[in-house]
C-alpha cells in the first residue's frame, strides 16, 4: 500500500517573526524612520540609549554594544589579554561560538560535560580541568536558562582566573534574583533573531561592573582609539549599528512580556507531557528561565522530528555534535565516549516551538502529535 500524504491540521513553525512584526510594526518602523531622518547610522543616541537600557535591565553597571555575540566574547577574551599557551575553560554543549571564539583569540578550548539536567556546565567537573595555564571559563547559560554562576564563580575565585558568561541565550535571565551578564567579569550576550530579543539582523553587547573591564573593550570595538586617531592598543571594527540599537530599544520594552509568554507556554507544554515518554525541561528553581528554547529529549528523535515536520511542526536539533567532537578540534585529542552527558543530549535532544505568539491550540497540536509519536 502506497503511503498516503499527511493531512496537517495546521502549521506551527519553530519561530514565527513575521507574527511579532505584525504587532510591532507602528513602533518598528517610527524607530527605522527616526535613524533614518538623523543620518547618525553609527554610535549616537540609540546606541548609547541601548546600552543604558540593557546595563540597568541586566543589573549592571555598563553595557558597550557591538557587532554580534560571537564579537561580544570575541571583544571580552580579547580585553583579558587571553591568546596562545592559554587553556579556557567551556562547557562541550553549545554553540560554536562558545568556543570557536577562544580559538580565534588563539588561546586552547578545553572542553566539560555538562549537568544532564540544565544541560549547562556541571560546576562539579570544572575544577578538574584547571591546570596552571588556565586563564578564564567561559560558561553558558544554555536555553535561557542562568547557570550555577555562584558555584562556577568561587572555583574562578579560588584559582584566580577570569570568568566570563556566554548569554547570548539567556537575557532576562537569573540566578537567585541577579541577572545573566551581572555577575561575572563580563557578560556576553547576541542579539541574533531568534534570540528572545533579537535585532533585524546581527548585534551584540558585552555588560560588566568593572568600569576599566568596560572601557577595555569600548577601546577595542573602535580599533583601540580614544580620542578618535590616536590608537593606544590594536582594535577592530565591532559596532552595532543605530537603526539595530532603535529596534532593539522597541524590542525591550516588550521583553518581559514575551518571556513571560514563553515560560507560560512551556508549562502548559510540561502538563501535556505530564505522563508521556518524553524527557521534560528540567528548571532549577533557583532560577528565572526565559525559555529561549523549549527543548524535549527522547530516544528516536530524529524519527520524531520526521514525524513533526510531515505534520507541519518546525523544530531544531540544537546541538548535533558536541565541541569536543567538531572536526575543527580534532587536533585537541577528544575522543567520543569522552563527555557522555552532552553527547547523549546531541543524540536525543530536540527543540520545540515556544515564541510567545503561539495559540494555546497550536501547543496543544504539538504536545499530541509529540504524545502520538511517544506512545508508540
Ligand atoms: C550560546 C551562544 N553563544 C554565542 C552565540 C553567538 O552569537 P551571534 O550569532 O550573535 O554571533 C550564540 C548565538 O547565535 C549562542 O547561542
Amino acid at each position: 500500500m502506497s503511503a498516503m500524504p499527511t493531512k496537517t491540521a495546521m502549521t506551527v513553525p519553530l519561530l514565527d517573526l513575521k507574527a511579532q512584526y505584525a504587532v510591532l510594526r507602528a513602533e518598528i518602523d517610527e524607530a527605522v524612520k527616526r535613524v533614518m531622518e538623523s543620518t547618525t547610522f553609527i554610535g549616537g543616541p540609540e546606541v548609547k540609549g541601548l546600552e543604558e537600557e540593557i546595563a540597568r535591565y541586566s543589573q549592571t553597571k555598563h553595557a558597550v554594544a557591538c557587532a554580534s555575540g560571537t564579537d561580544a566574547l570575541l571583544l571580552a577574551m580579547w580585553a583579558l589579554g587571553l591568546g596562545p599557551g592559554d587553556e579556557v575553560v567551556t562547557s562541550t554543549y553549545s554553540f560554536f561560538a562558545s568556543a570557536g571564539t577562544i580559538a580565534n583569540n588563539g588561546a586552547t578550548p578545553v572542553f566539560i560535560d555538562i549537568d544532564p539536567r540544565t544541560y549547562n556546565m556541571d560546576p562539579h567537573r570544572l575544577e578538574a580541568a584547571i591546570t596552571p595555564r588556565t586563564k578564564a571559563v567561559v560558561a553558558v547559560s544554555l536555553y535561557g536558562q542562568c547557570c550555577d554562576i555562584p558555584a562556577i564563580q568561587a572555583i574562578c575565585q579560588k584559582h584566580k582566573i577570569w570568568l566570563i558568561e556566554d548569554a547570548a541565550q539567556s537575557i532576562g535571565s537569573e540566578w537567585e534574583g541577579k541577572r545573566s551578564g551581572s555577575m561575572t567579569d563580563y557578560g556576553c550576550f547576541s542579539f541574533f533573531p531568534s534570540k528572545n530579543l533579537g535585532a533585524a539582523g546581527d548585534g551584540g553587547m558585552i555588560t560588566a561592573q568593572n568600569p576599566e573591564l568596560a572601557d577595555r573593550v569600548r577601546l577595542l570595538r573602535e580599533h583601540g582609539a580614544k580620542p578618535k586617531y590616536y590608537h593606544s592598543v590594536v582594535g577592530t571594527n565591532s559596532r552595532l549599528d543605530a537603526i539595530q540599537a532603535a529596534i532593539l530599544r522597541v524590542k525591550l520594552r516588550h521583553l518581559d512580556r514575551w518571556s513571560e509568554a514563553r515560560a507560560r507556554n512551556a508549562a502548559l507544554y510540561d502538563r501535556l507531557f505530564e505522563g508521556a515518554r518524553v524527557g521534560r525541561p528540567y528548571h532549577d528553581p533557583r532560577t528565572r528561565h526565559i525559555y529561549n528554547q523549549y527543548v524535549i529529549r527522547l530516544p528516536k528523535r530524529d524519527e520524531l522530528r520526521a514525524h513533526l515536520s510531515e505534520r507541519g511542526i518546525g523544530t531544531e536539533v540544537y546541538y548535533p555534535v558536541p565541541l569536543h567532537l567538531q572536526q575543527c578540534f580534532a587536533t585537541l585529542g577528544y575522543t567520543p565516549g569522552t563527555m557522555p552527558e552532552s553527547e547523549g543530549a546531541a543524540n536525543e535532544t530536540l527543540a520545540l516551538p515556544i515564541y510567545p505568539e503561539l495559540t494555546e491550540e497550536q501547543i496543544r497540536y504539538v504536545a499530541s502529535t509529540v504524545q502520538e509519536f511517544a506512545a508508540h
